[in-house]
C-alpha cells in the first residue's frame, strides 16, 4: 500500500539530538564505550523526598485522572512559588500543568499561531520553536545569538525583524545551547519592543535555577506591563533532575489557559496523578537540593571550559547558565556534523553538532556538562588528543 503520511510532515526535522543520542546507543550495544554528553539530563538522581511523595500518593490510591488543568493543590503551589521566587503575582486559574514542556510549547504555538503569522525565535535556539511552527503553517524569523556578544541578543536586529505579522518574541534564558543568561537591562529593553509592537512573550525559563557566579534569573513577566503578554514557561525537570517524570507548566493570562487546555485536554488529559502529588512536594519540600546540584555542576563547567579552552583548535565562552557548553571548532575547518561524527565514530565521544540548533550554530558542538566530573576529564582529555590527531 502506498504510505499516506500528510504533507505538512515534510515541515517537521527530526531531533539532532535524538539522533546523536541513538547512533550512540547503538554504537554501545555493539560493545563501544562512549562517554555521553548530547542529552540536557540531569545524572542525579530525583531526591528522596520527591520520590516519597510519590510512592505514598501512589499507595493512597492517587491514580486516576486529574482535572485537565492539574490538580488544584499543585496549581496553587506552581502560584505560590511564582510569587516568591520569581515576584509574579499568578493565580492557580493562569496555570496549565503540562506533560513535559515540549507539550507546553505545542499548546501554546497551536493556541498563539495562525498560518502566515510570524515569530521571532533565537538562533541557536531548542528547536521546537522553529519545528512547531512550521507545521502549523506560520513563520519562525530567526534572530542571532552571536558568540562576540558573549550570546546577547542585538536589540537592534529585534527591531528590524519585528514585522506587522509578528505576534510573538521567544526568549529562552538561561539558554539552551549556548548557556546565556539574558540580563535585566536587555529584558527591559525587550519589555519596551514588546509593549510598542503588541507583541506575545514566551518565556521558556526552565533553566531558571541553573545560574553560577551570582548571575540573576530575571522573568521578564515580572516587569511592568509585561504578565499580561507574557507566557512564562518552567517546571520540575531541570531544577529537581525529573526529567523522565515528564511535568512543567506554563503561567498566563486565564483566557490564554482556557484556550491552551483544548488542544491539551485532546491530546493527553492531564499529568499523571501521583506525579502531580510528588511535584507538589518538590516545590513545598525543598531544602539544599538544588544548590548542592547547582555547585556541582558549577565544579564540572570550570574544570571542563578551563580545560578546553587549553585545546588548540577548540575554544567556548564560560556559560553563566544551563548545563551546556558551546565549543567553537571553526578553527579545525570541518561542518559540525562532520566533526560531530567522527568525534562520535572515532572516539566515543557523543556531542551534538550546534548546526541542530540553527543556521548560527554551524561550526559548534554543544557538550551537557550533565555528566559526572570524572566522565568530563576523561571526555575533555579524548577531545584534546581527538582534535590533536585531526590537525596532524
Ligand atoms: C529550552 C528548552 N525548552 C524546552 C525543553 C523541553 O523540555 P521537556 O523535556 O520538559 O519537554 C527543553 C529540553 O531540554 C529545553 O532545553
Amino acid at each position: 500500500m502506498k504510505t499516506k503520511i500528510a504533507a505538512r510532515m515534510e515541515n517537521l526535522l527530526p531531533s539532532g539530538i535524538r539522533k546523536v543520542n541513538e547512533k550512540a546507543l547503538a554504537m554501545e550495544r555493539a560493545g563501544k564505550h562512549v562517554l555521553h554528553f548530547e542529552i540536557g539530563r540531569p545524572d542525579f538522581d530525583t531526591p528522596e523526598y520527591i520520590k516519597k511523595a510519590c510512592r505514598e500518593s501512589l499507595a493512597k490510591g492517587e491514580v486516576f485522572y486529574t482535572s485537565n488543568y492539574g490538580d488544584m493543590e499543585l496549581r496553587e503551589a506552581i502560584a505560590e512559588k511564582l510569587a516568591k521566587r520569581n515576584h509574579i503575582p499568578y493565580e492557580a486559574s493562569e496555570i496549565l500543568v503540562t506533560v513535559g514542556l515540549s507539550e507546553a510549547i505545542f499548546d501554546l504555538l497551536c493556541t498563539i499561531l495562525d498560518e502566515g503569522d510570524e515569530i521571532l525565535v533565537p538562533d541557536p535556539v531548542w528547536m521546537n520553536y522553529v519545528n512547531v511552527p512550521r507545521l502549523l503553517g506560520a513563520v519562525p524569523a530567526s534572530y542571532m545569538l552571536k558568540e562576540e556578544r558573549d550570546y546577547e541578543m542585538d536589540l537592534d536586529e529585534i527591531r528590524e525583524k519585528v514585522t506587522e505579522k509578528t505576534k510573538a518574541i521567544v526568549l529562552v534564558t538561561p539558554n539552551n545551547p549556548t548557556g546565556g543568561v539574558l540580563k535585566r537591562q536587555i529584558l527591559e529593553e525587550i519589555s519596551k519592543i514588546a509593549i510598542q509592537h503588541d507583541l506575545l512573550v514566551i518565556a521558556d525559563e526552565v533553566y531558571e535555577r541553573l545560574v553560577y557566579d551570582g548571575a540573576e534569573h530575571v522573568s521578564i513577566a515580572s516587569l511592568t506591563g509585561m504578565k499580561e503578554r507574557t507566557f512564562t514557561l518552567n517546571g520540575m525537570s531541570k531544577a529537581y533532575s525529573m526529567t523522565g517524570w515528564r511535568l512543567e507548566y506554563v503561567a498566563a493570562p486565564e483566557e490564554y489557559i482556557l484556550a491552551m487546555n483544548k488542544i491539551h485536554q485532546h491530546n493527553v488529559t492531564c499529568a499523571p496523578s501521583f506525579v502531580q502529588k510528588a511535584s507538589i512536594a518538590a516545590l513545598q519540600g525543598e531544602t539544599d537540593e538544588v544548590e548542592t546540584m547547582v555547585s556541582e555542576y558549577q565544579r564540572r563547567r570550570n574544570y571542563a571550559v578551563k580545560a578546553i579552552n587549553e585545546i588548540p583548535g577548540l575554544s567556548c565562552r564560560c556559560p553563566k547558565g544551563a548545563f551546556y557548553i558551546f565549543i567553537n571548532g571553526k578553527e579545525l575547518g570541518l561542518s559540525s556534523a562532520e566533526l560531530a561524527e567522527r568525534l562520535l565514530e572515532e572516539e566515543g565521544i557523543a556531542l551534538v553538532p550546534g548546526s541542530v540548533f540553527g543556521a548560527s550554530g554551524e561550526g559548534y558542538l554543544r557538550m551537557s556538562y550533565a555528566s559526572s566530573y570524572e566522565n568530563i576529564v576523561e571526555g575533555v582529555k579524548r577531545l584534546g588528543e581527538a582534535v590533536g590527531r585531526m590537525q596532524k
